[in-house]
């Protein structure tokens, strides 16, 4: 079967397709921005503008047309009422027009299921660190269950909140992570786990002072924010893994691109005799690819949805009952 994914979460557009277990395609753009951050109108029309060529592309680099699809599946939820919408109409039209069938993803899960497919793990936990999404989850009892997860933002706009504080453009992860590097200074910043549980908010706000105080390196900083998030976010992964008694681990979301986090889990999974698993960037980040993989399973497993299945910009992990 050929499925065609499209994703429309935030400020990533992407339209992919696949055969079966094979990705023929996985074509993105996305809004930034040079200063501030995403206004969900603007990165709607973004998607409005550009969503006919990133189509065409995805099929054209799979060297099929639009006849060709026999599934059409699209992230319905979680994520920005304003872009999750284009994504609908998009592949409702499709549907409707090339009488095809639809299906409505839960992006998170998504995620989760593309590592399945590309690595060779089979239950894993994931550690979904992205823009607006912090979470571990894992399976158990017959749903995607979320461990822990953000009390405040997601660990992707923290991190983009202090890159615009100390006068990076967005995305600011990658050009900290650089930073980082150059530092082995560690200085003391808030550590804030609280049961399965993470929050960024106390550390932006110390962040933001010790720069504001100008007595240390930016390189020292950057360094001292990843090391800390970091151990946060693997020490609530490390707990969950214990408690679920999963020996594996995979990374996904646009932070999870971050070397230094994968180095740091890595280890993690060799001290406790379980298995890392990382994703090249292109699936780690939000794609369309996943969309189309995670929809078509559900369908051959014998999901049915109608053309007006309806967006959710807050559903939840474990409201999706895992029939496939
Ligand atoms: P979602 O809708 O799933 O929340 P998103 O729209 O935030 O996703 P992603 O592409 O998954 O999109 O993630 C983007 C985030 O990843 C940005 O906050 C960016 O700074 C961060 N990021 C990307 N590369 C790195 C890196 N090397 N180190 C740290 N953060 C990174
Ligand atoms: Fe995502």
């Amino acid at each position: 079967m050929i499925c065609l994914g499209i994703e429309s979460t935030a400020h990533t557009f992407g339209a992919a397709v696949i055969r079966n277990k094979e990705v023929l395609s996985n074509i993105k753009k996305s809004y930034t921005t040079e200063s501030g951050g995403i206004v969900p109108q603007k990165a709607a029309e973004h998607h409005v503008a550009e969503f006919d060529t990133i189509v065409k592309d995805a099929l054209e680099k799979a060297s099929l047309s639009i006849k060709d699809i026999d599934l059409i599946t699209f992230s319905n939820a979680p994520g920005l009422g304003h872009t999750l919408r284009i994504g609908a109409h998009v592949a409702r039209s499709i549907a409707v027009l090339h009488d095809v069938p639809i299906i409505g993803v839960n992006h998170c899960i998504a995620h989760l299921e593309i590592g399945k497919l590309l690595t060779k793990a089979k239950d894993p936990v994931l550690l979904y660190v992205s823009g607006a999404n912090t979470q571990v989850i894992a399976f158990e009892g017959g749903k995607y269950r979320v461990f822990g997860e953000t009390l405040d933002t997601g660990i992707g706009n923290f991190i983009d909140t202090f890159a615009r504080y100390i006068g990076l453009g967005f995305p600011g992860g990658p050009k900290l992570e650089k930073m980082a590097y150059l530092s082995e200074n560690y200085i003391r910043l808030p550590y804030n786990v609280k049961g399965m549980d993470v929050s960024f908010s106390g550390i932006l706000t110390k962040l933001k002072r010790l720069f504001d105080e100008s007595k240390h390196k930016t390189e020292d900083l950057a360094y001292s924010m990843q090391e800390t998030v970091f151990a946060m976010l693997l020490e609530v992964s490390e707990r969950a893994m214990a408690h679920c008694g999963k020996k594996e681990l995979l990374l996904g979301g646009g932070v999870a691109c971050n070397t230094r986090l994968q180095d740091m889990a890595k280890k993690m999974c060799e001290e406790r005799g379980a298995e890392c698993f990382v994703l090249e960037n292109q699936y780690n980040v939000d794609n369309a690819a996943m969309i189309a993989h995670l929809g078509l399973k559900m369908f051959k497993a014998g999901v049915r949805h109608d053309i007006d299945m309806p967006i959710d910009p807050y559903e939840r992990t474990d409201d999706i009952e895992v029939s496939w």
